[in-house]
């Protein structure tokens, strides 16, 4: 398979795009008309070829503008990367987990050779090539997790296990939908989802953290969350509101189709083996609406979806201001035909 990356930003001109190859792989989140939160874990266990679910961590064409996107994101603020003393055999244990699985799944992009603990990796399409110890921090330029997740798309957050909960000891965050790993940084499961509308009350993270408390290693699974951004901007952080923040003022019945993005989280989560600590990977899928909508059924379905979805989750995604704007724009594409479930 070969991929061609594109040249393009995500931030002040916008230059990213989407191929009709990209176009057609998006990970459309809805299998039914409306949408409510619930406990959505499957296996994370492969997919149809093509899809971003097909291998562990999925590389696309945006694969190099993104960590370009990154490496501007940490320059300007370096707390966007931090791992507490104790996660730094978890950081390994993903580090291990990422070269294997892209060596394996990409093989004409990524090597990885091992001989006991000296590990040789080669990254094609970045051009690094590094020769290291594993668990050896001195023979890398940087900790664990930063050096391998300036390399691997979407944030990335490792989790400790202890007292029955789950806590955010650790993280690669510069690609968020507006929460901030300088402020949750050691917070629990329910901490960190405390702003949550309606999903304490029915249960869902109680459900929820039952299950990943119980998560097995070799056994991923996976979820998809969804929100909605102004402009392909891929740091939609709280660090940064006030330049994001004002682009929301920006929609017009003219502009929407282009600049509004449906932007799709493909969340796994996996247990790793030396540390037992959980790697959250959150990969970041954007797709403007005048992109969406060249797949009919998606047209009409995302326009149910938001027309109906209640007051609280829309201003929660912080797109109440915007909801009638795209809620027309996206009726002219519903013809009113029924729809089956599924995606
Ligand atoms: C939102 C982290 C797992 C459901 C969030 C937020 C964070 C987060 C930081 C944003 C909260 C805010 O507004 O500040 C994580 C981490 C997880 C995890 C690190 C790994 C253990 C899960 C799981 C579920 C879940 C397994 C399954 C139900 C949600 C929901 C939201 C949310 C429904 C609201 C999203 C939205 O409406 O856009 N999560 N989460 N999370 N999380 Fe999680």
């Amino acid at each position: 398979m070969t991929i061609r990356f594109n040249d393009e930003t995500f931030r002040d001109d916008y230059t990213f795009h989407n191929s009709p190859e990209a176009i057609r792989r998006f990970p459309f989140p809805f299998d039914q008309d409306s949408y409510m939160y619930s406990v959505n874990l499957e296996p994370h266990a492969g997919g149809r070829a093509g899809t971003p679910f097909q291998n562990r961590f999925d590389v696309d064409e945006h694969y190099v503008a993104e960590m370009k996107d990154r490496e501007i994101t940490l320059a300007q603020d370096p707390l966007r990367c931090q791992s507490l003393p104790h996660m730094e055999l978890a950081g390994w244990d993903f580090l291990e987990l990422v070269m294997v699985s892209k060596a394996e799944d990409y093989p004409e992009l990524f090597e990885l050779h091992r001989d006991g603990d000296r590990w040789h990796w080669i990254n094609r399409p970045l051009g690094i090539e590094q020769r290291f110890t594993f668990l050896d921090p001195t023979t890398l330029p940087c900790g664990p997790l930063e050096y391998i997740t300036r390399q691997t798309q979407g944030d990335h957050a490792l989790l400790d296990q202890r007292d029955d909960n789950l806590w955010m000891d650790a993280g690669m965050i510069t690609s968020q939908a507006d929460w901030s790993l300088d402020f949750d940084i050691g917070m629990n499961f329910y901490e960190w989802h405390a702003p949550v509308p309606k999903a304490h009350e029915m249960g869902v993270f109680q459900r929820a953290l039952k299950f990943l408390l119980n998560l097995r290693q070799e056994a991923p699974v996976r979820r998809l969350n969804w929100t909605m951004t102004v402009n392909p901007r891929l740091d939609t952080s709280p660090e940064n509101y006030h330049k994001w923040g004002p682009e929301k003022r920006t929609i017009t019945p003219e502009t929407v189709g282009a600049k509004q993005h449906l932007r799709v989280e493909l969340q796994t989560l996996w247990r790793l083996p030396r540390s037992n600590a959980i790697a959250f990977p959150i990969r970041c899928y954007l797709c403007s609406l005048e992109d969406i909508v060249t797949q009919p059924k998606w047209g009409r379905r995302l326009h149910r979806v938001l027309r109906d979805l209640p007051d609280e989750l829309a201003e929660y995604k912080g797109f109440a201001v915007n909801r009638p704007t795209i809620v027309d724009y996206l009726a002219k594409f519903d013809d009113g035909a029924p729809t089956s479930p599924g995606i």
